[in-house]
């Protein structure tokens, strides 16, 4: 499992969304090692720098993976932050090892399970990927990832993003695709978490509405919910400062 691990003192675990892998975290990587974390990002399964074949890769397995990394790093506990994707995977974690989580941030997060239309979609696209790449897709892609102001003014953002998109393992893309259609429904699990757990939207967010993340909100007790203006779903590599601003805040008040 590729990964980076950068800084010393509490840890906190970056899980990235989808299509993408763990240069994502950059900007958070660097200013939380600054302030006094570690900050251990790892590619998911079949993603980024991992090699994959196979034709699914879970939820649940990319959370095992998660604990199998920390076990290695000899980390029994962390917070765990994740966007989009990663959220579900969060999710998975926290479920699975709930004590192994100190707290949890969760960015552009769903709670919710797929439907029978989602699932069809999903699976739709992972033939398409397998099939034709993700080239012709990238495009078309990028007005749902990133707010109006992003595609505008921060042409550097863009290009990292669509670079991102664009090395993608089709078959890890393919397999996460089917990991996430087949995940569980996670707002059942919404009660059982009580650690202190920030939420983040993004206000332009178009792929998790800001009512996805209220849900959430609403379900964990010990949670707070916060909304970042010109942000779409990659709020975390487009408003960067605040993102980064509104995780340290949290992380203090829990050291
Ligand atoms: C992501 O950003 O990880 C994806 O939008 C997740 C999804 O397709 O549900």
């Amino acid at each position: 499992m590729a990964y980076d691990d950068v800084g010393r003192g509490p840890v906190v675990v970056l899980l990235h969304g989808y299509p993408f892998d763990r240069s994502m975290w950059r900007e958070q990587i660097d200013f939380l090692s600054a302030n006094g974390f570690r900050a251990i990002a790892p590619d998911l399964r079949g993603l980024g720098e991992n090699r994959f074949d196979g034709e699914i890769a879970t939820m649940d397995d990319m959370a095992r993976d998660v604990a199998a990394l920390m076990d290695e790093l000899r980390i029994d506990q962390a917070v765990i932050c994740g966007l989009s994707m990663g959220s579900y995977v969060a999710f998975e974690f926290v479920h699975l090892f709930p004590a192994r989580v100190r707290a949890l941030v969760l960015a552009g997060a769903r709670a919710q399970g797929a439907d029978e239309a989602e699932r069809k979609s999903r699976e739709d696209k992972a033939q398409q990927v397998l099939t034709d790449g993700i080239a012709p897709f990238v495009e078309a892609m990028l007005p749902d990832l990133l707010a109006p102001e992003t595609l505008a003014e921060k042409p550097v953002v863009v290009a990292r993003v669509r670079e991102m998109i664009l090395r993608t393992n089709l078959h890890g893309a393919a397999a996460a695709q089917r990991g996430m259609a087949a995940r569980r429904d996670y707002s059942g699990d919404l009660s059982d978490i009580n650690v202190p757990t920030l939420i983040i939207a993004g206000r332009e967010d178009v792929v998790r509405k800001p009512d996805d993340a209220e849900l959430i909100h609403r379900g964990i007790t010990k949670s707070i919910l916060e909304v970042i203006d010109d942000a779409g779903h990659l709020m975390n590599m487009e408003q960067p400062e605040i993102f980064n601003r509104m995780v340290v805040d949290f992380l203090r008040l829990l050291h």
